[in-house]
């Protein structure tokens, strides 16, 4: 297979903790971040990474070598949460919002609407699109979900499409009760689960349902994703955005590998969440485009929770594919140092997609990664919204 060489890495985010014990500079120098390298050459073979260590210790007769001029390297991201299937406009909303109204889950409705008179072909074109954005802004892997369909038609659409372009796709039949449905949740909930879900699931991984008030019940959310899980699907939950619920609790219980949101927590959330295999994701894409508080990513992370950040892109919440954004925000207003939020960003969203080949760079993962505009991950916050993707491979590819 065809070898390349990437060297002059001035500073190699790995992700590797087990390097930690084994270079001489610790934590302090690296703002936190987990198996950092200086002086650093990365040797990818094919789609995989087959050797990290010094400049100094690169192995020769590479076929081709890419000097990063000592750039800083890190791990591609990997946003665990995303929407990016659907129709139509909702920045009045946001100005509505940005003036003084506040967020509620029933403008879900409205795109939900716009999605179903869409059709594929506009939906497809304007999923690509969202896509290229996202890698752009040094995505190598991301999830996507229905949720604005709200009809078996519509939803096995988009499934379908997201399907074409990730792996990691999630049934978000319990986004909201659709209007057709209205005061009659249970029976929108019995739809979900049988011919909804069995629309969806051959062309999904994960199920998810929006446990909140306005959205399901635990109960509701309970009944969603154990029939997905029936079907093979793995469960994952929206919960505790809008106000301290039964999410977090019911996501733990269920062993889902992730609760999103998680703006809103008790102190028996937060020990639940320690004592488990379920990551908590934040999303301050949310917080900033709703104008709630962010969530406290500390108090998370001093109880040794796993705290993944994704974007949460949809027209809604939180309309940005900026996962370095996300990274400025949990830094600036969410207690992570600049080395947690990159952690985070990569492995943590790993973790949340229950992915141990990718949110790392070490020999036998995919070869998965960025080199940014700047000498350090630091610059990721440090430079908020400015380009900072010089170049990124994917899969051992170079994305162009
Ligand atoms: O993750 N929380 C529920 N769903 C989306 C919001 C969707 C919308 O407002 O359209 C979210 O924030
Ligand atoms: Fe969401």
């Amino acid at each position: 297979e065809r070898t390349l060489l990437i060297t002059g890495i001035g500073e190699l985010v790995t992700n590797d903790a087990t390097l930690d014990a084994t270079v001489p500079i610790g934590r302090s120098d690296a703002g936190g971040a987990v198996g950092v390298l200086w002086n650093a050459a990365v040797l990818i073979e094919g789609e995989r990474i087959a050797w990290v260590g010094s400049v100094q210790r690169a192995p020769d007769g590479a076929d081709a070598v890419v000097d990063a001029g000592g750039a800083a390297v890190i791990p591609g991201f990997v946003d665990s949460h995303t929407h990016l299937v659907f129709g139509g406009d909702r920045s009045a909303e946001f100005t509505a919002r940005m003036s003084g109204h506040r967020y509620e889950a029933g403008g879900i409705r409205s795109t939900v609407a716009a999605t179903r008179a869409a059709g594929e072909e506009v939906l497809r074109t304007r999923l690509h699109r969202l896509v290229d954005e996202l890698r752009d802004q040094g995505t190598t892997t991301f999830e996507v979900k229905s949720g604005y369909g709200l009809d078996a038609a519509t939803e096995a659409i988009s499934v379908r499409l997201a399907r074409e372009v990730t792996p990691e796709v999630t049934f978000l039949g319990a986004h909201v009760v659709p209007p057709e449905f209205e005061g009659r949740a249970d029976e929108y909930v019995d739809l979900v689960c049988g011919e909804m879900l069995d629309a969806c699931a051959p062309h999904a991984r994960w199920i998810d349902a929006f446990c909140e008030t306005g959205a399901f019940t635990v109960e509701q959310s309970r009944r969603v994703l154990e029939a997905g899980s029936m079907r093979g699907l793995m469960p994952r939950v929206h919960g505790n955005q809008l106000g301290a619920g039964g999410g977090v609790a019911l996501a733990v219980e269920l062993s889902a590998a992730s609760v999103d949101h998680c703006t809103f927590l008790s102190d028996a959330d937060v020990a639940a969440l320690a004592g488990s295999e379920t990551v908590a994701t934040l999303l301050p894409g949310v917080e900033f485009s709703t104008k709630q508080p962010y969530p406290d990513a500390r108090r998370l992370l001093d109880a040794g929770v796993t705290v993944a950040l994704a974007s949460d892109c949809n027209p809604g919440s939180s309309f940005t594919s900026s996962m370095p954004l996300m990274v400025a925000l949990a830094v600036r207003e969410m207690g992570m140092t600049t080395g947690e939020a990159v952690w985070a960003a990569t492995a943590g969203g790993a973790r949340a997609l229950r992915r141990d080949d990718i949110g790392v760079i070490a020999p036998g993962r995919r070869a998965d990664l960025v080199v940014l505009r700047g000498p350090s991950h630091a610059y990721l916050a440090y430079r908020p919204g400015v380009p900072l993707i010089e170049r990124m491979w994917m899969g051992g590819v170079e994305h162009c």
